[in-house]
């Protein structure tokens, strides 16, 4: 089970994210970033977060630690913001807490360098858990202390928003033309060769039983949270021992290269050579 511990100050958002996370300090005196229930995107963002998160530091990735946080919206009483007050407001009691990296940076490929056996670490991994949020445009990962951390793991295992697809959904191939660090390199088959054998069914079923049960409860076609974790190793443990059959760091080059004929099928013919003629250049 993870950590518990208790919200104390709701200290301000991080309007980086699109679910309007925040810095909260806590009992224990540590500072989180706190991941709310309340949030649009759902529970099952945080269920992906603790699932993948946890697997992640099981396999020797950095993720920052991560924590159940309760929370009693009377902490937020005090901020001025609507849109805070609101989210607080409908996040009462158990939320996601990750440990808050103070002076960490966002990740950028031009001022720091991963090697290729780093960067196959992390695209073995996001393919394994069908990650599509660390484009070059939205990382989601840090640089702290010299290292890098990844964060935000809400946008993965797609399957689990279609259970009765889920198996056909998770045999699927990964693009990693967009990853950002597919530029670097990266060295996936050494990072199968270390990481798939430690994705045993022990490890997922160990990963599973850390998400709250409530998180868990009521979910369409499945009588038991136990029988939903279960999903969730099913769905993981043939796709770590294949995925790197499967990841494509080329960008697919489309058979159209211009723009779609709805956009350009009303205009003249390009270049305008008859506009030139009608201006007297020649
Ligand atoms: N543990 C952390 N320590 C320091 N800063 C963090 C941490 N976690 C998140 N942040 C900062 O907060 C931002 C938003 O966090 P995160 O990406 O997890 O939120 P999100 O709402 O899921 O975002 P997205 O818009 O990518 O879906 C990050 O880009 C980063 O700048
Ligand atoms: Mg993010």
């Amino acid at each position: 089970m993870l950590t518990e511990v208790i919200a104390t100050r709701y200290v301000t958002p991080l309007r980086e994210g699109g679910s309007l996370p925040g810095i909260v300090e806590a009992d224990d005196l540590g500072t989180y970033v706190m991941k709310f229930t309340g949030a649009g995107q759902g529970r099952k963002t945080l269920v992906a977060e603790v699932i993948c998160g946890r697997l992640a530091q099981r396999l020797g990735l950095r993720v920052p630690t991560l924590v159940q946080m309760q929370l009693d919206p009377v902490i937020g009483l005090a901020e001025p913001d609507q849109e805070v007050q609101e989210l607080l407001k409908a996040s009462g009691g158990l939320n996601l807490g990750m440990d808050y990296l103070p002076g960490s940076i966002g990740f950028d490929p031009l001022a720091y360098r991963v090697d290729p056996v780093e960067a196959g670490r992390v695209v073995w991994f996001d393919a394994l858990i069908n990650n599509v949020d660390r484009s070059w445009r939205n990382p989601n990962m840090l640089v702290w202390h010299g290292d890098l951390w990844l964060i935000d793991h809400g946008a993965t295992m797609i399957w689990h928003h279609n259970w009765p697809t889920a198996q056909a959904a998770a045999a699927k191939p990964y693009n990693a033309s967009d990853h950002v660090l597919a530029p670097a390199g990266p060295d996936i088959g050494a990072a199968a060769a270390a990481l798939a054998p430690l994705v045993t069914e022990e490890l997922l079923t160990e990963v599973t039983a850390e998400v709250p049960d409530e998180w868990l409860v009521d979910e369409p076609g499945f009588d038991s949270t136990d029988a939903l974790r279960r999903a969730y190793v099913e769905a993981l443990l043939p796709r770590a021992a294949t995925i790197h059959e499967r990841i494509s760091l080329e960008a697919e080059v489309k058979a159209s290269a211009g723009p779609p004929g709805w956009l350009t099928d009303h205009l003249p013919e390009w270049p305008h050579k008859t506009d030139k003629k009608k201006s007297g250049d020649e």
